[in-house]
């Protein structure tokens, strides 16, 4: 079957995250908009993604970068019009890349003309759109998720008299679904897009929609019931869309968002992520197995989506303390990079710039089990700007060229939405799109290769997954099988020098063939199969029976 025509095919997916605002700028107003996003589609297909999932870009005061939504249908004018959307949306279909974008379900921007009139009269239809109270004691086991700015959920509106109820930012009140106007509003929000053809939904938030008192009002009954109906929706009339959630949540409870393979195609596993940068910075796998032993088996139609880093800080809510302190400690000394319960920095200066680091994370993305996502300038490599406010310094422009404002925009740079990152190590200057395409073993082409052998590898997206526990902790060796097919995956987390035995019988007789360079290595027999690796090396092997057991090395087939 055509890879587009799979309804699965987000089970073998790259992902690219990015925002209109941030990628690139055509008419010169400082802010990128979606004719620049359509002029850098043959980037994103040179590069080999399969789906972009877009951050919202809907007209909004932008007080939570889009978040807070202030008209759910229409495109806010800074990024361009509908039009220009639709435009995009063709060309990335004609490229064989598909779109999903932001719905945020919970809740609007106060400035949404919802909440305007909600607020006026308790008589307002609209007032039982949102979720009010004469105190702001009800819900208390509910926890406070912004708490850097946030002091209650509640906030008192001296024009509605009355206090209303928001799990995020104070100016975005949580819709009420247990008004069944809002439940419709919600799908009918979902089918106006997927009309225009989009390929899908990242659902914003979506443990919080129902508040019941006596409970923490995440991941209630309700809640899913109601995502069910979302399904439904699509499954009635848009096959072939997805659903992917935003539930950072512990596995067991993520578990639910899939339920019986009717509710979401895919969800984030945001426990895996902090542990897979505790495992290198510990050099011990042991934070990546055992979040794998908590992970419960999903529906067959449903995949994990994985991630390193996105627009948000690098979260540790998914994390005991004493993690969370050692995180902090590895990879926050500076209080100035830490934000909310995480870490707002990028994949290239967390990696301290380190080539093998960057490697080897990317590495673990694109071979545990799910589909990864890449966010937008870590294929470059991009630094960050701590001394931005709230997120933004993981938010900068995209850096194109050397020219003036990374060739992101043509304005005036005072005059850019945020500052370029300028500093001597990631300067746009060095840290570059065109820099990096013509070395053949820069940063970008080294991920382009990634991706190509990802793509190369349906098992990497659908097969089985087994950890071996060699006696060496230092490395992490998982085997991927699918339809008789198997890859061997071997990372050295530790920054020196490995060796590892592994016990491989079950394979005897199979030769280990090498990804990056197809280079054949010694045949597996009953004895340990020894593997030296270096510093932050890595190995992907495809387990191939011999055809020729004369040529069992790849240095027999390259010797002059
Ligand atoms: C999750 C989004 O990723 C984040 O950026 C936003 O601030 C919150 N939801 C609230 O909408």
């Amino acid at each position: 079957m055509s890879p587009l025509r799979d309804p699965l095919w987000y089970k073998d997916a790259v992902f690219y995250e990015l925002h209109v605002k941030a990628f690139f700028d055509s008419n010169a107003d400082g802010v990128g908009d979606f004719p620049g996003l359509t002029a850098k589609l043959d980037y994103l297909q040179w590069l080999g993604i399969n789906c972009i999932w877009l951050l919202p870009f809907y007209p909004s005061p932008f007080k939570d970068d889009g978040y807070d939504i202030s008209d759910y249908r229409n495109i806010h004018s800074g990024f361009g019009t509908v039009q220009d959307f639709r435009t995009f949306l063709d060309e990335a279909h004609r490229r064989d890349i598909r779109v999903i974008v932001d719905l945020i379900v919970n809740h609007t921007s106060d400035q949404h003309a919802w909440f305007q009139e909600a607020r006026l009269s308790p008589l307002s239809p609209k007032r039982q759109y949102y979720v009010w109270s004469d105190t702001d004691q009800r819900y208390r086991k509910a926890r406070i998720i912004f708490i850097d700015t946030e002091k209650s959920n509640w906030t008192w509106d001296p024009e509605a008299k009355a206090y209303y109820w928001h799990r995020f930012f104070s100016h975005q009140p949580d819709l009420n679904y247990d008004n069944p106007e809002v439940r419709q509003a919600m799908l009918d929000v979902m089918s106006y897009w997927l009309d225009l053809g989009l390929d899908g939904f990242r659902c914003d938030a979506v443990p919080y929609l129902f508040e019941r008192e006596g409970t923490n009002c995440e991941n209630l009954p309700e809640t899913h019931a109601y995502l069910r109906e979302l399904r439904h929706r699509i499954d009635d009339r848009y096959q072939g869309r997805i659903l992917l959630a935003e539930a950072n949540q512990w596995p067991s409870d993520v578990r639910a968002y899939f339920a019986d393979g009717d509710e979401f195609h895919m969800a984030f596993h945001f426990p895996l992520m902090p542990r897979m940068y505790m495992a290198v910075r510990s050099e011990d796998r042991r934070p990546i197995t055992d979040i794998f032993t908590h992970t419960p088996a999903i529906p067959d139609p449903c995949q994990w989506c994985l991630f390193l880093r996105n627009h948000d800080e690098l979260t540790l809510e998914m994390c005991t303390s004493e993690e969370r302190d050692y995180m902090y400690y590895a990879y926050a000394a500076d209080p100035l990079m830490r934000r909310n319960i995480g870490i707002a920095r990028r994949l290239a200066p967390l990696m301290e710039n380190d080539r093998r680091k960057i490697e080897l994370m990317n590495s673990l993305l694109f071979t545990l089990p799910g589909s990864p996502i890449i966010y937008y300038g870590d294929e470059i490599g991009m630094g960050d700007n701590v001394h931005l406010g709230d997120r933004n310094g993981v938010r900068t422009p995209m850096q194109w060229t050397s020219d003036r404002n990374a060739g992101f925009s043509k304005a005036d740079p005072t005059q850019v939405y945020l500052p370029v990152i300028t500093d001597p190590v990631f300067s746009y200057q060095a840290t570059n799109v065109e820099n990096q395409v013509q070395p053949p073993h820069s940063l970008l082409n080294w991920m382009r290769r990634l991706i190509t052998i990802r793509k190369q590898s349906p098992l990497l997206g659908r097969g089985t997954i087994d950890f071996l526990r060699p006696r060496n902790e230092k490395v992490l060796v998982h085997l991927r099988e699918f339809q008789g097919e198997a890859m061997l995956l071997v990372h050295n987390l530790a920054g020196s020098a490995q060796p590892v035995e592994l016990d491989l019988r079950r394979f005897r007789g199979a030769v280990p063939i090498e990804q990056f360079g197809l280079t054949r290595f010694p045949q597996i027999s009953d004895h340990p199969y020894q593997l030296s690796l270096s510093p932050y090396g890595y190995y992907w092997f495809r387990l191939s029976q011999l055809e020729d057991p004369r040529a069992q090395y790849g240095i027999e087939d390259t010797a002059i």
